[in-house]
């Protein structure tokens, strides 16, 4: 079988690498691909969000199955066209995709279905906005609808800050029409855990829980983002919760979905809080993390191919238990200096011959090949995943490794996977 990956990331270069590894996967594309997925994929020089240069691509090679990345090209249709021109591809339609790509959606929807979230209310004005805000508890949570590259959620600490952020987001549009609307919502306390889920339409099955380290610097401290490392399992997490988020979370995402008409293909990945009152969804996305899928896949035994087309053609329901390899896995994200600010590119990377062992996985996310050189080309620039028996092992592997990886300006998180462990049982 032929498959196309779309997408660009570590996360890509994951799902390509475990592709692979499928008996039914005779060749894999990848567009476009980076400096770590060419050895595994053949990279074609098409952009993720060139829907129609893709589908071209995908009719004229035959391809079996095109798996989808990023959220972009899924909030824009890449699946309605793909589907239009009767190609398989792994990824909710636009309509389902609303649920990451409009926080305003995503609410309204959570709040029809009954499904546990922090209490909201959506604003079109900023006055209407501002003046709510004097009678809400400080902190509160300010999130513009639309995609903002993971930059649209803000906390803020008073009346001061809020109005200052509403101005930015309705005003000044500092996301574009991401800011005509917005939601603020109550300020949740707890642990964050991801939990990334596959869905056909009609059956939902929860693959492993992970955590993302979504701050850039040690102890959470800085900016927000994409995510700087993730483990998986995550220990806190009792199996009585986890009976909880799917009871509560997902069998009730996936009903709701059902009732609007939503033929819901692909991942669902909940960000969930922990919150003494039990589990609460921050977010939705509708594809795959980045990093949790650098974590999370390298412990799937179970064939991806043969589960991505059984999401695809509607048959999840014969893998309603996945088998998954015992132990931990961590990855760290190295990424350049500055990010997420400016950062520079072009940066020579060395080192990655010295990594020689079979647990270790380098994923590529910023890499580029230029000559018979890898340069950086991007914020975040690697992932590396150590996988051992339990979490403190495959974190020592992880950061054994790293130390061998060397580029000017190489960033990371020295902490990722030391948040308190304690279970947690509500
Ligand atoms: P979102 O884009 O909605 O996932 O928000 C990004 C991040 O902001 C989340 O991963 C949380 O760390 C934080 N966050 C979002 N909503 C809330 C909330 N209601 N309470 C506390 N933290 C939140
Ligand atoms: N790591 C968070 C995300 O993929 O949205």
């Amino acid at each position: 079988m032929k498959v196309l990956v779309v997408g660009s990331g570590g996360r890509e270069h994951t799902l390509v690498w475990k592709l692979k590894g499928s008996k039914k996967v005779a060749k894999i594309f990848c567009a476009p691909g980076n400096g770590g997925i060419y050895r595994q994929a053949k990279c074609v020089n098409i952009k993720a969000d060139n829907i129609k240069g893709l589908a071209d691509f995908a009719f004229r090679n035959k391809i079996n199955l095109s798996v989808v990345g990023p959220e972009a090209p899924l909030a824009r249709g890449i699946v309605d066209e793909f589907q239009r021109r009767k190609l398989k591809i792994f990824g909710p339609d636009k309509k389902g995709a609303q649920l990451e790509s409009s926080k305003v959606f995503s609410k309204e929807f959570m709040r029809r279905h009954h499904i546990p979230t922090a209490s909201f209310r959506v604003f079109s004005s900023a006055a209407e906005a501002i003046g709510f805000c004097k009678s809400v508890q400080f902190p509160a949570v300010i999130k513009a609808d639309g995609l903002a590259a993971g930059k649209g959620a803000v906390i803020v600490r008073d009346l001061e800050q809020a109005s200052s952020i509403i101005e930015d987001i309705m005003l000044k549009k500092i996301f574009g029409d991401a800011g005509d609307r917005i939601v603020i919502e109550s300020f949740l306390v707890g642990q964050e855990v991801s939990i990334m889920a596959l869905a056909d339409g009609k059956t939902i099955v929860p693959l492993l829980p992970s955590q993302d380290h979504k701050q850039a610097y040690d102890g959470d401290r800085g900016p927000n983002t994409g995510g700087m490392g993730a483990y998986c399992p995550v220990p806190f997490l009792s199996p009585e919760v986890m009976r909880q988020i799917e009871e509560h979370i997902l069998i009730p995402t996936i009903n709701g979905l059902i009732k609007e008409n939503i033929t819901y293909k692909g991942v669902l990945y909940a960000g969930l809080m922990l919150t003494e009152t039990g589990p609460k969804v921050l977010e939705f996305n509708c594809r795959f993390g980045d990093p949790e899928t650098q974590a999370v896949l390298p412990l799937l035994k179970t064939d991806l191919y043969e589960l991505m087309t059984a999401v695809v053609n509607q048959k999840l329901s014969s893998f309603s238990k996945l088998d998954w390899r015992n132990g931990a896995a961590a990855c760290v994200v190295m990424a350049s200096r500055g990010y997420p600010g400016k950062y520079t590119t072009g940066v020579k990377i060395g080192g990655l011959e010295n990594i020689k062992d079979d647990n270790v996985f380098v994923f590529h996310a910023g890499t580029e090949r230029k000559g018979d050189r890898l340069v950086t080309s991007g914020g975040r620039v690697l992932g590396i995943t150590g996988l051992d028996s339990d979490l403190k092992l495959a974190i020592n592997r992880a950061y054994r490794h790293i130390s061998r990886i060397k580029f000017e300006g190489a960033m990371f998180r020295r902490d990722i996977g030391s948040r308190p462990v304690k279970p947690i049982n509500k």
